[in-house]
């Protein structure tokens, strides 16, 4: 069962993430994206995306400090565990909660307002209670689990085994004595790469990175260009 969940799951999560892209990107040009919802209702819309988005943005620097950068190079800087831990859990913690209040939002529109929900496919909703889960599941950890059992030292444990998965060798036992709730979200997070090509979550390979260097388009009103399409017509005829 380890062997399965800590070796096998994750690369099987991968291969469904990359062949699935791959397959939705060819034959799914037209559905690709996140299908906007804006003009059906614009309020929840606006508090629930910006938290969500900003609140991972943060949340994905956390794991990167966390998990990709090994514990000897914080050892190397002087940062002692109690400082590091504590600032994951006061940000981790802050920003952890901006995504998880973001993302319940975003749940409770698509299923409270009838617009939306109208215009809602299951897998959106999928794609939202998964997102759920991973949220939930993670500040649980930085924030219930810590305050109760005291920070758990994931950086020998959690962090090895994920680079593990990164460089092909992983090793189930450094996720067996991981507290439950910690294998909960990480098996979440592989299972939430998995059915995201299938899922308004493709958006994420297409961030409109282009819109900040791109030539601006100019909107003018019809109103307007009549009255300057007349002026130039009065003008030269
Ligand atoms: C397999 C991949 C992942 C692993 C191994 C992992 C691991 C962790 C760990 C160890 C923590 C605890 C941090 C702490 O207590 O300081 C954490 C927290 C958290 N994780 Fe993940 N995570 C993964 C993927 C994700 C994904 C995909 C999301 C969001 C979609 C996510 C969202 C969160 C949130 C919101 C927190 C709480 C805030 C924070 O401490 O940053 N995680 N995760």
């Amino acid at each position: 069962m380890a062997q399965f969940l800590w070796v096998i799951f994750p690369y099987l999560c991968i291969a469904v993430l990359v062949v699935g892209t791959i397959y939705r990107y060819s034959y799914d040009q037209i559905g690709w994206g996140s299908k906007s919802s804006e003009i059906l209702e614009k309020r929840l819309l606006r508090w629930g995306s910006l938290l969500f988005h900003w609140g991972l943005v943060f949340v994905f620097f956390g794991h990167v400090m966390g998990l990709l950068i090994p514990i000897q190079f914080y050892q190397w800087l002087g940062v002692s565990s109690e400082f590091y831990h504590m600032n994951a859990e006061i940000f981790g913690g802050l920003t952890g909660l901006a995504a998880w209040v973001g993302i319940l939002l975003l749940l409770i529109r698509r299923i409270v307002n009838k617009r939306v929900r109208l215009n809602s496919s299951p897998s959106d909703y999928v794609a939202l209670c998964m997102l759920f889960i991973v949220v939930s599941l993670g500040l649980y950890v930085t924030t219930i689990y810590d305050s109760i059992h005291g920070p758990y030292e994931y950086r020998t444990s959690v962090g090895p085994w994920f680079r593990q998965v990164l460089t092909l060798h992983p090793q189930a036992a450094l996720m067996l004595h991981a507290p439950l709730v910690l294998q909960m979200h990480a098996i979440s997070a592989f299972l939430l790469f998995a059915i995201s090509p299938f899922t308004r979550l493709v958006h994420i390979w297409s961030a409109p990175f282009a819109y900040i260097t791109r030539a601006p388009i100019l909107y003018r009103s019809r109103a307007q260009y009549r009255k300057a399409r007349e002026e130039t017509v009065n003008r030269y005829y």
